[in-house]
């Protein structure tokens, strides 16, 4: 019997699909903790390598490998942190997870809409404080999502499915998107419109869009000011979406209504003004975080992982 092949784990990938992985092959992890230089040693003479959005996976990568590199198989939907042009000249194949965590990251987007539009952090932080006073008439008043005109920037599988789950509110539902959607127009009546008429129409906005040089700060001061002031932003696509300081500078001077973030320029770090900036809800980046999606996300790493050293084509290829 030949050498069995050796696939590299650059930080974690849970039991369901590493345990896939162990049955054919030689697999190590090095853990959520592992630096930049333990990477490129670790990764010496690896047929694949599972790799997150956490880190670069870029030339000095892919050379610190070597040649035999087959696959880069990254535990995710998005893969901005990938060089793909430096994957494709060494050859090496690039795959996601896609859908295994549409459902997750949709509702995510969700909850952070509804938390956002009723200030619920800071409500709940008034309470955890020791700042309640008893039932207030006037205070903690927020918005409705019923009859709310919705917007979806970005009506991929993701957009697609919060378009879903927010069609019992009733209301309008836009979108953009670089092709027309006709299943979701015939299935929720949702009209394709351009950004800047998103912008200005919508009660709720909610971005779906993946992080590349021609999404960066497609939400910038200018982008904010077309907002309606009662309008709820949500993020759970990049941080890179999103003008950090414009927006917090918009929810200080009350241009917007409220934000929900689950994502960040620059992770994990984030601007501290999110902090102190009143009417948003923050999490860190836990938008496929249930234990289904990240399981089936797991196995799917896997997947990709046996079919390419197996010679098979991936099921999620990126390109
Ligand atoms: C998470 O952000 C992902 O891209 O899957």
């Amino acid at each position: 019997m030949g050498e069995r092949s050796r696939v590299v784990i650059l930080r974690e990938l849970l039991p369901a699909g590493r345990e896939l992985l162990s049955d054919r092959f030689e697999v190590s992890s090095l853990g959520l903790d592992a630096g930049w230089q333990q990477m490129l040693a670790a990764a010496a003479g690896a047929d694949g390598l599972v790799t997150d959005l956490t880190f670069a996976v870029d030339g000095e990568l892919l050379d610190a490998a070597g040649p035999q590199l087959k696959v880069v198989a990254n535990f995710g939907v998005g893969y901005d942190n990938v060089d793909l042009a430096a994957c494709a000249e060494r050859g090496v194949a690039v795959t996601n997870t896609p859908d295994a965590l549409t459902n997750a990251t949709a509702e995510l987007a969700l909850t952070l809409a509804m938390a956002a539009a009723r200030d619920l952090p800071g409500a709940e932080k008034d309470l955890r404080e020791g700042r309640w006073q008893g039932w207030d008439p006037a205070r903690w008043r927020g918005f409705e999502l019923s009859g709310a005109t919705i917007g979806v920037v970005g009506a991929g599988r993701i957009g697609g499915r919060f378009m879903e789950l927010v069609a019992g509110f009733g209301g309008e539902r836009i979108y953009t998107s670089r092709q027309p959607k006709p299943e979701l127009e015939a299935r929720f009546g949702a009209e394709r419109v351009g950004l800047d008429d998103l912008l200005r129409r919508s009660d709720l906005v909610s971005l779906h869009l993946p992080g590349t040089p021609e999404t960066r700060h497609l939400i910038d001061g200018r982008a904010l000011g077309l907002m309606k002031p009662t309008a709820v932003l949500v993020n759970t696509g990049r941080g890179t979406l999103v003008d950090s300081k414009a927006l917090i500078l918009a929810l200080e001077e009350d241009r917007i209504g409220a934000a929900g973030l689950d994502v960040f320029e620059g992770e994990p770090n984030f601007d501290p003004g999110f902090l102190t900036t009143p009417r948003v809800a923050l999490a860190p980046h836990i938008g496929s975080a249930t234990y289904r999606s990240r399981d089936e996300m797991s196995r799917l790493v896997a997947a990709n992982v046996i079919a390419v050293l197996e010679g098979r084509e991936p099921p999620n290829p990126v390109t």
